[in-house]
């Protein structure tokens, strides 16, 4: 059967049929707010690559976290930026690091919202590194000790997920191990497991002021041309006991998303990361692109790529375009 019997057009006719027909959902209960939480109280820092975000104390991300929630938004993933850095990257897994401590303040002052932590020492180090350094080199097994000590420390402050973003090898089975040792089994890990070397995460290093002071991150995340070694980033990551796995950035990696979500059968997330972000908030800025319906078709992009959730910063603004 084609033309004239054949008229897809009859489908998309009146806003009641397309939503009828619809094949991919949206909603805010997809989607992960990240939070930026420095010292100090009252302090709301605008970030100036990422307009509308901000650089916040433990008791205004607290205002953040209750703001979410009632936005019907299921999950915040903090990121500390430490009041100092050193080479052991102390500051990560400090019982009363700046993580810790909003960890137990949004887990006592919100009811019901998802506590993820970012597990990474990028932020803490001196040097601005994921790991431990020698020379230019950042080694991975005596990396893994300090980051299963950061994850212990963030789900003995309460958190209910820890996220690995380092993209050390063996890092899930060590973090896996040290959460059972310390009696945290029950506590999921998703890792950050197909994250690419990526020029999209430059806003966030001004956010977190994690920038390498030398060299660059293309020793452990992968290659911006690669695909296949995604899959098996993955399947790796699943193998030593990760309960999610994530692919990073978003939009420009929807083949990736798409492949691993066939690859695998835990659920996928993405993150649409701050550089996705900053462009879209300047294009918008300059009225150059429709902000809302832009960024709704991100999201949807992601989705019908194969993400189960979403980590974005657009979702606060996406949850109230949603409810509209
Ligand atoms: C920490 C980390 C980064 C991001 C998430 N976790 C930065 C990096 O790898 O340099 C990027 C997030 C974003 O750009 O929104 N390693």
């Amino acid at each position: 059967m084609t033309f004239p019997q054949e008229r897809p057009r009859r489908l998309r006719r009146t806003e009641i049929l397309r939503s009828l027909v619809r094949e991919t959902d949206l909603s805010p209960g997809d989607l992960v707010y990240p939070l930026f939480v420095r010292p100090g109280r009252g302090v709301r820092q605008e970030i100036a690559s990422m307009p509308g975000l901000y650089n916040l104390s433990v008791d205004e991300a607290v205002a953040e976290g209750q703001e979410a929630r009632s936005l019907g938004l299921p999950a915040v993933l903090l990121f500390g930026i430490p009041p100092a850095k050193d080479a052991k990257a102390s500051g990560a897994y400090d019982p009363h690091g700046i993580v810790q401590e909003a960890v137990a303040a949004l887990k006592k002052q919100v009811r019901d919202l998802l506590v993820m932590a970012d597990v990474c020492l990028c932020e803490y180090t001196d040097h601005g590194h994921c790991g431990v350094v020698q020379g230019d080199e950042i080694l991975n097994d005596p990396t893994l000790e300090l980051l299963a000590k950061t994850a212990v420390s963030q789900a003995r402050a309460g958190a209910d997920v820890v996220a690995p973003s380092d993209m050390m090898d063996g890092r899930v089975a060590a973090i896996r191990r040290a959460l059972d040792q310390a009696g945290f089994e029950q506590v999921p890990i998703l890792s950050y497991a197909a994250k690419y070397a990526s020029a999209f995460y430059g806003p966030f290093r001004e956010a977190a002021q994690s920038t390498p002071k030398f060299g660059d991150r293309r020793s452990h995340q992968m290659d911006p041309a690669n695909a296949r070694e995604a899959v098996r980033e993955a399947l790796l990551d699943i193998g030593e006991g990760a309960d999610m796995v994530m692919v990073k950035p978003a939009v420009p990696y929807l083949d990736v998303i798409h492949r691993v979500r066939q690859a695998v059968q835990v659920p996928v997330a993405a993150y649409h990361v701050s550089g996705e972000y900053a462009m879209l908030a300047a294009a918008a800025q300059n009225g150059w692109i429709d902000r809302e319906r832009v960024l709704l078709e991100s999201l949807y992009s992601i989705r019908r790529a194969g993400a189960d959730l979403i980590v974005t910063y657009c979702a606060k603004e996406a949850a109230r375009l949603l409810r509209r």
